[in-house]
Parts: structure tokens; C-alpha cells; sequence
């Protein structure tokens, strides 16, 4: 029986600690040797062949005038022979069994992590990554990697005995649905890009992955990394590509057999409504999409502990993780003095280039964002109260650079949707209302983060009995779920679930068979 890998004998990636003079050395010389190099020249990659085409400039989002490299986008000839090449090669992916997958994929995961200084550089260039962020990240697709292996060796290794009467044996066993289509968004476009591709491998299928158009190179070269540290090339083919098109072709072709989306709600319904309508399989959809997310703050919450982690959860990223705090609700009584000292911390915020270790908030990912979350403000300039905006000065002409904003809201029906950047809206509330705003909030019909900032039980538990939320944090910050330790995903408008990085993901992925034998 296979090795109990699960829990114990899995630990998470140690990362990098950018706190030693030596270390941030070592990631500078990266970066110096990045720029250096020639620009990478991205394509679809088909059965280990990148296969060209005409090219596109990416540029940096912190630097408009740098250009990261090019991609050209696939083509419909070379979907055509992913889905072949991939189909064909499925069934023998599968036989291969879990603790053979799981060992191919903990030598991609130590490859990816051997890469890690200069998937930092080319994080902070192309997707306008902070040092820090890209170091999460990089820890995150590693932890996805060994986690899913651990739980292919667990639970694809071989079926389970299950009971039945005198002369008859029963078991069930999971296997590969067939050929899956990845497609990842460019706010973790290594994490989840890889998070999404290790799960559907992991659990024996064969994969087309297309990862967001604003991160091609990304997934690019960790595609290339996974080939050299042993993944089989008929098992995994990258097409990079715009969702309109490629996505499109993807989700609407009879030979996918299931699809893993990350990125916007309204993307996910689209491709929910393409499976149903195609021919071909019922193909199961795991979407994981966004959140307008609370924090709950009550009068026995420590005002410095609120302030920290409100700050870190709405600005940090720049505000670009579906995770992040987007209204926080203080209570009548004390607000004026949490909103001073959320102001202050705010003036702490170094807003700057990427690259730069000490830069907390960089660029956000386009000027199409940008001018979503100016068109935002505008709005709040006249409906709610901008109580503070941080200056980008000359960064602005440089890049997509959005000053971190504070906003009072005077009714929650101002925000119904997800505002995808660093606005922290405030909501002040009545103890006698808390009912009422919490069932506000919760008919909007997300249901991904929630935070909760008391010292009182029964705080905690009307808040979270009110609130819909998929992973709900208290008296902490409420971004950065650990692989294998907060698995991760939401409910209703933000999601289908399973949890990534959790125990039933692999499941979703997978087809069952119970074989009963009489003897
Ligand atoms: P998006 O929906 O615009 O794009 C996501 C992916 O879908 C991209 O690869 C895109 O090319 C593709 N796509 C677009 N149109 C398509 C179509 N018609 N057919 C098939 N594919 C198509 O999202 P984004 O802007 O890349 O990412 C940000 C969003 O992702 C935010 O809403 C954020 O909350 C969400 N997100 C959710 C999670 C989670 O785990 N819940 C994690 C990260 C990001
Ligand atoms: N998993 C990411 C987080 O928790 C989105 O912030």
C-alpha cells in the first residue's frame, strides 16, 4: 500500500528571506542578468515544440517603455494537434499511476524552486510583482506542486477495498477524466497557472493550459522548466493567446473533458454556459473567481492589530488578489480614530518599482485596470467620500501606477461588484445594524474571503453565521492561504470550490470506478 505521505511528511517550501543583505544581492545580480539577456521569445509550446508565429511585444507594467519579450499567440492548427497529441497520450498517463505522477512532479516542484531568483525578475518585469509577492509566489507553485503529488501517491496509487457479502470483492478507484483545459489569470500567473496544471495532471489527465494574455512569458518558461525536469512532453502543451479567442476555442471544443478556470465571475459564466451548450462530455467546471470581500471590526478589536492587517490585505498586491479586504465595517463609536490611523499607515505605503525590495505597492497589471479603478474613483468622488488617495507622481508616466485609495462609503448599494486594486472602502455601522449590513454584504452574492477583528465569541459567530465566505479570517490578515493548510477557494458568485490546495480538488478531477467481482 502506498506510503502515507499526506499531513506529516509534506512540508511547505521554506522560500526565500528577503530580509539578508546576501539574499537581496543575489536577487538584484538575477534581475541585472534578466534585463541582460535577450528578450524571451514566447509561443504556444506542443508536445515539447515551442512552434513561433507571429510575435507581439509584452512590455512591463512598471516600465511601459521595457519590453519583457514577445508572444505569439496559437494557432488553431496547433489547438488542433494539443487536443490530438493529448488525447492520444492520456490513457498511458493515467496507467502510469499516483506515485509515479507524484514523483514526476516533486522534480518539477524542487526544478521550479531551483529557478526561483529569476522567476522573481522576470514576476517583477512582466506582471509588476513586488519582491515579496513573487517570493509567495513562487513558494505557492512549488507547495502546489508537492501537495497534489502527495495526494496522487495517496489517492491514485491504488483503489480502496470496499466491503461486500461472502464471495464478492468490490473496490473504487479514481483515474484521469481525459483532456483538461487550464486557463489562469495574470494576478498569479506562476502559482496558479501551475496550481491549476499540477492538480489535473496529478490526478492522471493530460492538459492544455492557457494562461492569461497580460503573462504569456511566465507560464511560458515554467512550462519549459517542467519539461526539462522530466514531465513527459505529450502530457502538457502551453497556448498562450487572448480568452476570446483561444480561451474560447478551448472551452467550446468537444474533446475538452473538464476545465479549471481562475479570473472574473463573468468569464466563469461564460464558459459554464459554452460547456453546456457543446456537444461532446458533460464536462465539470471548477471556477475560482472573485470577492467583495468584509472585515468586520467590533469596539473590542486592537486598533493597531486592525490597522496592519486591514492594510496588508487591501493594498498589498496592489490590491489584485480576489482575496483582498475591500470594505471594512467599523463600528459608530471608534471609527474616526481606526480611519486616522488607517491614514497613517497609509502615508508608510512605498508605492515604487517592483524590483525594488523595499517597494510595498507596485504597478497594477494595465492601463485598461487603471482606467477602471480612475472610472471607479470618479464615481466616488461623487457619490461616496475619498478620505485619502496616495500620489503616484512621476510614476505615473512610467507605468500603470494607481495611488493606494481610502474611501467612506454612505450606502453599501454604491458597491456591488468587485473593484480588482488597492481601494479600501470604509463602512461605518451601528452595533443595533450589524444584522442588517452583514445581510447586506451577504446579498451580493459572493462568497470568498471574510475577516473579523474581536475579542468576542459571539461576535465571531454572528458575523460568520451572516457572511458567506469560502475562507474566513479572525484577528488576522486575509490574503496569502497556505497551501495544504488553508485551502482556498470560494462560494456563489466566487466560486464552484473544491478548495485549492485542499483535500477534494484532486477528486473533481478525477472519474471514479467501483469494480465489483463475484469469486
Ligand atoms: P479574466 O476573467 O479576465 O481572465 C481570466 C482568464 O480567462 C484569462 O486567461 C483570459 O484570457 C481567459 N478568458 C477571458 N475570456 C475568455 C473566454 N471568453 N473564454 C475562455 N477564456 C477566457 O480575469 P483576470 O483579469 O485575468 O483575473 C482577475 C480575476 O481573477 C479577478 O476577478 C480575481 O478575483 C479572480 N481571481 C480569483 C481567484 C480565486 O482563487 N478565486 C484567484 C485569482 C484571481
Ligand atoms: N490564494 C490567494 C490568497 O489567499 C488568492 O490571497
Amino acid at each position: 500500500s502506498p506510503p502515507k505521505l499526506y499531513g506529516s511528511r509534506r512540508t511547505n517550501s521554506a522560500g526565500t528571506d528577503l530580509s539578508q543583505v546576501p539574499v537581496r544581492a543575489r536577487i538584484a545580480k538575477a534581475l541585472a542578468e534578466f534585463d541582460k539577456a535577450r528578450p524571451i521569445k514566447a509561443s504556444a509550446i506542443i508536445n515539447g515544440k515551442e512552434m513561433g508565429g507571429k510575435a507581439e511585444d509584452v512590455t512591463s507594467p512598471a516600465d511601459r517603455s521595457r519590453t519583457v519579450g514577445t508572444i505569439a499567440e496559437a494557432s488553431a492548427e496547433a489547438i488542433d494537434s494539443a487536443f490530438t497529441i493529448a488525447a492520444k497520450a492520456q490513457g498511458d498517463w493515467d496507467r502510469r499511476g499516483g506515485m509515479e505522477r507524484g514523483a514526476i512532479l516533486r522534480d518539477m516542484a524542487d526544478a521550479l524552486e531551483g529557478e526561483t531568483d529569476r522567476l522573481l525578475a522576470l514576476m517583477a518585469r512582466e506582471a509588476g510583482k513586488t519582491l515579496p509577492d513573487g517570493i509567495a509566489e513562487v513558494r505557492e507553485a512549488v507547495d502546489f506542486l508537492r501537495y497534489y503529488a502527495a495526494e496522487a501517491e495517496q489517492k491514485f496509487a491504488a483503489p480502496d477495498r470496499l466491503p461486500g457479502p461472502a464471495g464478492e470483492t468490490n473496490h473504487l478507484g479514481l483515474k484521469g477524466r481525459g483532456t483538461i483545459v487550464c486557463i489562469s489569470p495574470w494576478n498569479f500567473p506562476l502559482a496558479i497557472f501551475t496550481g491549476q496544471v499540477s492538480a489535473a495532471l496529478a490526478a492522471g489527465n493530460t492538459v492544455l493550459a492557457k494562461p492569461a494574455e497580460q503573462t504569456p512569458l511566465i507560464a511560458f518558461e515554467a512550462v519549459k522548466i517542467f519539461l526539462k525536469a522530466g514531465l513527459p512532453k505529450e502530457v502538457l502543451h502551453l497556448l498562450p493567446g487572448r480568452g476570446e479567442t483561444v480561451g474560447a476555442a478551448l472551452t467550446k471544443d468537444e474533446r475538452t473533458d473538464g476545465v479549471v478556470f481562475t479570473g472574473s465571475t463573468e468569464v466563469a459564466k461564460l464558459i459554464n454556459r459554452t460547456l453546456a451548450q457543446r456537444d461532446g462530455p458533460i464536462a465539470p467546471l471548477i471556477a475560482e473567481t472573485g470577492g467583495l470581500n468584509g472585515m468586520f471590526v467590533d469596539t473590542s478589536a486592537l486598533k493597531e492589530q486592525v490597522i496592519d492587517d486591514a492594510v496588508m490585505s487591501a493594498f498589498g498586491s496592489a490590491g489584485q488578489r480576489c482575496s483582498a479586504l475591500r470594505i471594512i465595517f467599523l463600528p459608530e463609536d471608534t471609527a474616526d480614530s481606526f480611519i486616522d490611523g488607517l491614514k497613517g499607515a497609509m502615508d508608510e505605503l512605498a508605492l515604487g518599482d517592483p524590483s525594488d525590495p523595499f517597494t510595498d505597492v507596485g504597478p497594477v497589471i494595465d492601463t485598461e485596470a487603471l482606467s477602471l479603478l480612475e472610472r471607479h474613483m470618479a464615481r466616488m468622488g461623487k457619490e461616496a467620500k475619498v478620505l485619502k488617495q496616495i500620489e503616484t507622481g512621476s510614476l505615473a508616466s512610467r507605468g500603470s501606477y494607481f495611488g493606494p485609495a481610502l474611501v467612506e462609503l454612505p450606502s453599501l448599494d454604491l458597491i456591488d461588484r468587485e473593484v480588482f486594486g488597492p481601494v479600501l472602502h470604509v463602512y461605518r455601522y451601528k452595533r443595533k445594524h450589524l444584522a442588517e449590513i452583514a445581510g447586506q454584504l451577504a446579498k451580493k452574492g459572493y462568497g470568498l474571503t471574510l475577516g473579523v477583528h474581536s475579542r468576542l465569541g459571539g461576535f465571531h459567530d454572528s458575523v460568520i453565521r451572516a457572511v458567506p465566505a469560502g475562507n474566513v479570517y479572525v484577528n488576522r490578515n486575509m490574503i496569502g492561504a497556505v497551501v495544504g493548510v488553508q485551502p482556498f477557494g470560494g462560494e456563489g458568485l466566487s466560486g464552484t470550490g473544491p478548495k485549492a490546495g485542499g483535500p477534494h480538488y484532486l477528486a473533481r478531477l478525477a472519474a471514479e470506478r467501483t469494480i465489483t467481482v463475484n469469486i
